[in-house]
């Protein structure tokens, strides 16, 4: 068993010769704005566990940032766990039993995943009451983009930011709205951005092999956004964080580019090119090891919640809300349990939607402060877990 950690310090005096005496609006730093120290930790796989090393850092020193507006949308077609049984040798109560699950929503036609992206963030923008010419960042959480070299600058322009912000795509599947969280908040504290859209969105249902029954029962399309923003530190609501990656565990999950068929490659043993141009290539339907990905997710998100709390100077007392990455309602349960957090406390609303990859947590936070249940001031740990193997959780006030 193997624990690497890499601490980054940025170098104070390089930038201290260039005399940066304030933030600009983007890509320098301040000396007086500098964290002075921020570190991640990985881990690899023992032989038979996992084992989580501690973040070094508590928390970032310098500008606050908040989450002040939330969005989603889901498509419209709804397909119920009767509507399964009908192509895959499955049932209801075997699905809702061991999932929790009872319907997912499945995009069909014409419509995209961009679509349902646009839809969250205008949705979190007017909540925040933000013109979407204000926005600085718009970072796109997703592994199922409409275009192979990203889709976030596609959303950039239907959103109508005409002062052209950077936009970008996270690719980190399950765990992909609470690394966009998180960079946002470095992005905003760091770097001067003012308005940062993170978007969760995923359309799973293209890549899932619909005849495989341990998969396709799983997943549904979605998209959530919310809106972060910079703000005095005292009113900072990003308050710790933990993640994580174990590239072993990739076996477990995965959708990789196909094999290409030439096996030998492109040349010879006598060096001459057998096959010029190379076959264009295409990604496989999701694979899964459900079992291996369940006993994953039991054990590193009670962990990396705890080592969050941690962080942030906080304990599980501290929380009004656990926010999960919906992937199975036994999952949150068991999570739940080990941490000692009452059902009551715990947001679910996987039934309606099944697994919707980045989309999930951003999703159900909307709808829980739509609803009125998550109210303003409340504290949530929230965690994303899934294909990398990644995970991570963070800590985090709602507006
Ligand atoms: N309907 C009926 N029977 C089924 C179905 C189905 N849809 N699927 C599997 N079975 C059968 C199996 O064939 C097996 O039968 P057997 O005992 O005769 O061999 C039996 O049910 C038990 O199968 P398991 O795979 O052990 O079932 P399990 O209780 O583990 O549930 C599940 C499977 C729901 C996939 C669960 O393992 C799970 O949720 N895993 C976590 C997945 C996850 O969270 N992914 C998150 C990340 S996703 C991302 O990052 C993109």
């Amino acid at each position: 068993m193997e624990i690497a950690s890499l601490i980054f310090t940025p170098k104070v005096p390089q930038l201290n010769k260039m005399r940066v005496s304030a933030i600009f609006p983007s890509g320098f730093y301040s000396p007086d704005a500098i964290p002075m120290r921020v570190s991640c930790s990985s881990t690899v796989q023992g032989s038979d566990q996992l084992f989580a090393s501690k973040s070094q850092s508590s928390r970032l020193i310098g500008k606050g940032c908040k989450l002040v507006g939330c969005g989603s949308a889901v498509p419209k077609l709804q397909i119920s766990n009767d509507d399964l049984s009908k192509i895959v040798d499955t049932n209801d109560e075997w699905i809702a039993v061991r999932t929790g699950i009872r319907n997912r929503r499945v995009l069909t036609g014409k419509d995209r995943m961009t679509g349902l992206a646009v839809e969250a963030a205008q949705k979190a923008l007017e909540m925040a009451e933000v013109n979407p010419d204000d926005v600085d960042l718009v970072l796109l959480c997703t592994s199922t983009p409409d275009d192979l070299f990203g889709s976030a600058p596609q959303i950039q322009a239907a959103l109508g930011c005409k002062k052209n912000p950077l936009a970008f795509d996270i690719t980190a599947a399950c765990s992909g709205f609470v690394l966009g969280l998180v960079s946002a908040s470095c992005y905003i504290r760091g770097g001067g951005f003012k308005n940062v859209l993170v978007i969760g969105a995923d359309a799973l249902s293209r890549y899932v092999d619909w005849t495989d029954r341990g998969t396709c029962i799983l997943f549904g399309d979605a998209a959530g956004a919310v809106l972060v923003q910079a703000c005095d530190s005292d009113e900072d609501g990003l308050f710790g964080f933990d993640l994580h990656t174990d590239g072993e565990g990739n076996r477990h999950l995965n959708a990789s580019v196909k094999e290409n068929e030439t096996d030998g490659g492109l040349f010879s043993t006598n060096g001459s090119v057998v096959e010029f141009p190379p076959k264009g290539s295409s990604y496989s339907l999701v694979q899964m090891n459900g079992r291996e990905v369940f006993r994953f997710a039991c054990q590193v998100v009670p962990q990396s919640i705890e080592i969050a709390l941690e962080n942030a100077g906080m304990t599980r007392s501290n929380i009004d809300w656990l926010l999960l990455h919906q992937a199975n309602q036994r999952i949150l349960d068991a999570v739940a349990t080990r941490l000692e957090i009452p059902e009551d406390r715990v947001i679910s609303n996987l039934a309606n939607y099944g697994n919707t990859s980045a989309a999930s947590i951003p999703l159900a936070l909307d709808e829980s402060v739509r609803s009125g249940k998550i109210k303003s001031g409340q504290t949530i740990a929230t965690a994303g877990f899934g294909a990398g193997l990644t995970w991570g959780s963070a800590i985090i006030r709602w507006n």
